[in-house]
C-alpha cells in the first residue's frame, strides 16, 4: 500500500475555500490557533466529529471544544451567566474556554460533549480559523491535532508527523503564539491552566486529581514516548536536557528565562526531545508564577507514565 501524506497549504484565501469545502462534506482538517493547531469539524455533523475520534485514537467518553466566531454564536449554543459574559467580553476573542450548561436545540452532536449536558467553548482569535469560522458558518469542533496521548502540535510537520495520512488537508501559518492550550473555566474555577493565567483571571486552579468533570485532563495526557525528569539542573548521561534561563541544556524553552516565550516553545522541544538520540529527557525547573502554572502542568503530565 502507497502511504498517503497529508496535503500542505500555506495559509491565504485558497487554503481556506479548500479546507472550507472539506469541512462542508463532512471531512476533518488541521488548521492552527493562537494556542495549538486543532484537528477541526462541523460540530453539528455527528459522523464529521466522529472521524476526529478516529483520527486522534481519541477515548469516546473524552469531550471536544467547540470554536465559534463571537459571542453571539456563543450564546446561541450554551447558556450565559453575568459572570461567563463577563469573562467572555474581557477575554474574547483569545485563549479562554468556558465550560457552560448546553442548549439541547443548538444542534450539536452528542458526541461532541460525550454525553455531558455541559459544552466547552470558545472564540479563537487566530486568522487562520478565524477565517474558517467565517467561510463555513458553521461551529467547529476542535481538539488538538495530534494522536491520542501525543504531544500537542505547535506546527504545520508536528501535526504532519502526529497524524500523517489520517487528515487530509492542513493549512500552515507557522508556528503558534501561545503554544499550549486554552485555559478552562468552568463555574468559577480553573479546570485547565493555560495562556491566560490564574493572576490574570482571578479565579483558582480546581483541584485536578480524580476530576471527572475534565476527563481530558487524565494524567498520561501529554505523553512523550520517552521517560522524562523534572526540575533538572543538569543532564545525567543518556538523557537529553532542555534547558531555561540558567539551566544550558541540548535545547531551551527560552535562554532569557522568559515565561511566556518558554510556553511558545515548550512543545516544540517536546518533539524535539523525542526525535533526539538519547533514551531519556530532562527539563530544567521554570517558575510556578503566571503562565509558568501551565508550563508546569504540561510538564508534569508528560513526565507520568
Ligand atoms: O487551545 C485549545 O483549547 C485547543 C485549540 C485547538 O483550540 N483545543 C484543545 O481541545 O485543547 P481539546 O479537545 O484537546 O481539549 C479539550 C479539553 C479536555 O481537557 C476536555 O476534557 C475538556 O476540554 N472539556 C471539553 N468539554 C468539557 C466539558 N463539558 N466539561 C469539562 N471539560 C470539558
Ligand atoms: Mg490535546
Amino acid at each position: 500500500m502507497i502511504a498517503q501524506h497529508p496535503a500542505i497549504r500555506r495559509y491565504g484565501t485558497a487554503a481556506i475555500a479548500e479546507v472550507a469545502r472539506e469541512i462542508a462534506r463532512g471531512g476533518i482538517v488541521a488548521v492552527p490557533t493562537e494556542t495549538v493547531y486543532g484537528l477541526a469539524a462541523d460540530a453539528t455533523d455527528a459522523a464529521a466529529v466522529a472521524r476526529i475520534y478516529a483520527a486522534k485514537g481519541r477515548p469516546g467518553f473524552n469531550p471536544l471544544i467547540v470554536h465559534v466566531p463571537d459571542l453571539a454564536a456563543a450564546e446561541r449554543i450554551a447558556v450565559f451567566d453575568a459572570e461567563a459574559r463577563a469573562l467572555a467580553a474581557r477575554w474574547w476573542p483569545g485563549p479562554l474556554t468556558l465550560v457552560l450548561p448546553l442548549r439541547r436545540d443548538a444542534g450539536i452532536a452528542a458526541l461532541v460533549t460525550a454525553g455531558l449536558d455541559t459544552i466547552a467553548l470558545r472564540v479563537p482569535a487566530h486568522r487562520a480559523m478565524r477565517a474558517l469560522l467565517e467561510a463555513c458558518g458553521k461551529p467547529l469542533a476542535a481538539p488538538s491535532a495530534n494522536a491520542s496521548n501525543g504531544i500537542s502540535p505547535t506546527r504545520a510537520e508536528h501535526v504532519a508527523a502526529s497524524l500523517g495520512e489520517r487528515v487530509p488537508l492542513i493549512v500552515d501559518d507557522g508556528a503558534c503564539a501561545a503554544g499550549v492550550e486554552s485555559t478552562i473555566v468552568m463555574a468559577g474555577r480553573i479546570l485547565r491552566p493555560g495562556p491566560i493565567t490564574a493572576e490574570q483571571l482571578g479565579l483558582p486552579l480546581a483541584a485536578s486529581e480524580g476530576k471527572v468533570s475534565a476527563p481530558g485532563q487524565l494524567a498520561t495526557h501529554y505523553a512523550p514516548s520517552k521517560p522524562l525528569r523534572l526540575n533538572a539542573v543538569s543532564g545525567a548521561p543518556g538523557e537529553w536536557l532542555i534547558g531555561f534561563g540558567a539551566v544550558v541544556g541540548d535545547d531551551t524553552l527560552s535562554a532569557s528565562g522568559d515565561p511566556v516565550e518558554a510556553a511558545a516553545r515548550l512543545f516544540d522541544a517536546l518533539h524535539r526531545a523525542d526525535a533526539s538520540d538519547p533514551a531519556a529527557i530532562a527539563v530544567a525547573p521554570v517558575p510556578e508564577a503566571g503562565i509558568g502554572a501551565a508550563i508546569n502542568d504540561r510538564l508534569r503530565r508528560a513526565a507520568h507514565r
